[in-house]
């Protein structure tokens, strides 16, 4: 989808060392170790040096050989005229990973939602992709299997949202001439939210015009009060730049190129009260497993994707997903396009999954690869309602047992400036070798 502009031999040549957005040189970006695991039904599970990198947006980016932001607000138009210029006189810089309160070892990764500098709180909300080596991220193909984490979310309360998901991002994170930097410095973001960013598709989006769209599949966003997985189709492949209308925002929420809503599978707001939380059946006070598979009609790899299943494991036992249980929709414990439409029906929501493509348009992005992104994050604007609390009213309203004030950002900070989450073990393989299945 990048298009950059083609330089000539000899003005490439000329600029060759300085020709992008490209790796500051004040700060070397290391990435940290976060080790995973590939499985095989018949081979086990091997482990895999991957790595996480920060996205580029939480890196300071400045001019080349200077200390003036290229983009204090928005872009200073003397560094960043237009997006050939910006490229050749900005540079992102590499980061203390510590410092963004992002921890990792050996397999497991934790994210603190602040950062704390001197005795001074502040939000860091960060957001890091698995590498597979230094310049490209693992490329997780999910067909006709299943990927696996541990998770412990013992300390992200309501309004607080743990993230686990998957967006089809590039394999290099857009690099090219004009964004030497890549994936190495953690460009190249784009979800179903078709968010604004400083850099779309590689290139400065100099008055914040287009949107970064794609493909994006969250396999967990969660508290320790409630939990959701939910597929967001789009009717574009890979990232996508999008303007005006296409980006779905306001009142064009159902007229962009994605499914800004997806359809979700929350225990509480299917019935399940019970199910998920401090002390219920997967409970939340301590650490458990969360398998998703992805089930495909013909069983292959090639298939299209016809249903979606959770299993969670926790003391050693497995856990199946939690049932339905609201008047008029067929009792089920996965997800598939029936499910989908199903839900929207009775919770009276509009169906643009099924407008976007449904399964088939979420399976067909599962099948190119996308990328493993980490996040943690509150809502100053919405409070997280939509995930923990209730919003409107009817069958659906009500999804997680938090307050209609818990999501309030400023007393999060105040009340759990410790609030993180702790995502360990990560592994992809065939449907069953990911998980052990005792007692
Ligand atoms: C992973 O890293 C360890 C430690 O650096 C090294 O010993 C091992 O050979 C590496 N494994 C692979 C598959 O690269
Ligand atoms: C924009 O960048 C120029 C050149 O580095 C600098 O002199 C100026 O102070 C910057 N302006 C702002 C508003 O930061
Ligand atoms: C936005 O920036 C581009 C690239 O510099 C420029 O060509 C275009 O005219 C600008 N559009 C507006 C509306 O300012
Ligand atoms: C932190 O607070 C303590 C107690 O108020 C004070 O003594 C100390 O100097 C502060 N440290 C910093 C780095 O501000
Ligand atoms: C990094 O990984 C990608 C994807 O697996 C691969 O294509 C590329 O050759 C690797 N690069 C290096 C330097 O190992
Ligand atoms: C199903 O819903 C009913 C009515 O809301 C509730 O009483 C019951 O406990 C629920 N069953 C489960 C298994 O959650
Ligand atoms: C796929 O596998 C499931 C469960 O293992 C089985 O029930 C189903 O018949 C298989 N479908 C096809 C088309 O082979
Ligand atoms: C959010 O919490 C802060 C700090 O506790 C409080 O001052 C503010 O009034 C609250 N905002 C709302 C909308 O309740």
């Amino acid at each position: 989808m990048a298009s950059s502009r083609k330089l000539g031999l000899a003005a490439s040549l000329l600029i060759a060392s300085a020709a992008a957005q490209q790796p500051g040189a004040y700060t070397p970006e290391v990435h940290p170790t976060l080790i995973s695991e590939e499985c095989t039904t018949s081979g086990g599970c091997v482990k895999v040096n991957t790595s996480v990198v920060l996205d580029a947006n939480y890196r300071w980016l400045h001019n080349v050989g200077g200390y003036d932001n290229c983009a204090p607000q928005s872009f200073n138009s003397t560094i960043c005229p237009d997006v050939e210029t910006c490229a050749k006189n900005c540079a992102l810089e590499g980061v203390d990973y510590a410092s963004y309160g992002i921890k990792a070892e050996g397999d497991t990764l934790t994210l603190n939602l602040f950062k704390t500098e001197g005795n001074v709180t502040s939000m860091s909300s960060p957001r890091v992709y698995l590498l597979a080596n230094d310049t490209a991220y693992d490329m997780f193909q999910l067909l006709n299997r299943e990927i696996t984490f541990d998770v412990d979310i013992s300390k992200g309360g309501c309004g607080v949202n743990g993230a686990l998901y998957l967006s089809e991002m590039s394999a290099t994170g857009g690099a090219s001439d004009l964004n030497t930097a890549g994936a190495a410095y953690g460009t190249g973001y784009c979800d179903a939210q078709c968010p604004k960013q400083k850099f779309v598709n590689g290139k400065a989006n100099l008055n914040n015009t287009y949107g970064a769209c794609c493909n994006e599949m969250d396999l967990w966003e969660a508290n320790n009060a409630a939990t959701a997985y939910t597929p967001h189709p789009c009717s574009i492949s890979g990232p996508y730049q999008c303007s005006d209308l296409e980006c779905g925002a306001g009142d064009n929420r159902y007229g962009g190129v994605c499914d800004e809503d997806g359809c979700d599978f929350n225990p509480y707001r299917n019935g399940a009260k019970d199910y998920y939380g401090p002390g219920k059946t997967v409970d939340t006070t301590k650490k458990f497993t969360v398998v998703t598979q992805f089930l495909t009609s013909d069983n292959t790899t090639t298939g299209t994707l016809s249903e979606i299943r959770r299993v969670y494991v926790q003391d050693g036992k497995v856990i199946q997903n939690s049932n339905t249980n609201v008047t008029g929709l067929a009792v089920v414990n996965a997800m598939d396009d029936e499910y989908c439409t199903n839900t929207k029906e009775v919770f009276a929501a509009t169906d643009d999954f099924k407008k976007k493509g449904g399964m088939k348009q979420m399976g067909d992005a599962l099948g190119r690869g996308m990328v493993l992104v980490f996040s943690i994050w509150d809502d100053a604007g919405g409070g997280m309602l939509w995930l923990d609390s209730t919003t409107g009213e009817g069958p659906g309203s009500e999804r997680g047992p938090c307050s209609l004030t818990s999501g309030n950002a400023t007393a999060i900070m105040e009340q759990f400036p410790d609030a993180a989450v702790t995502f360990s073990n990560v592994k992809t393989g065939d449907i069953g070798s990911t998980f052990g299945k005792s007692e």
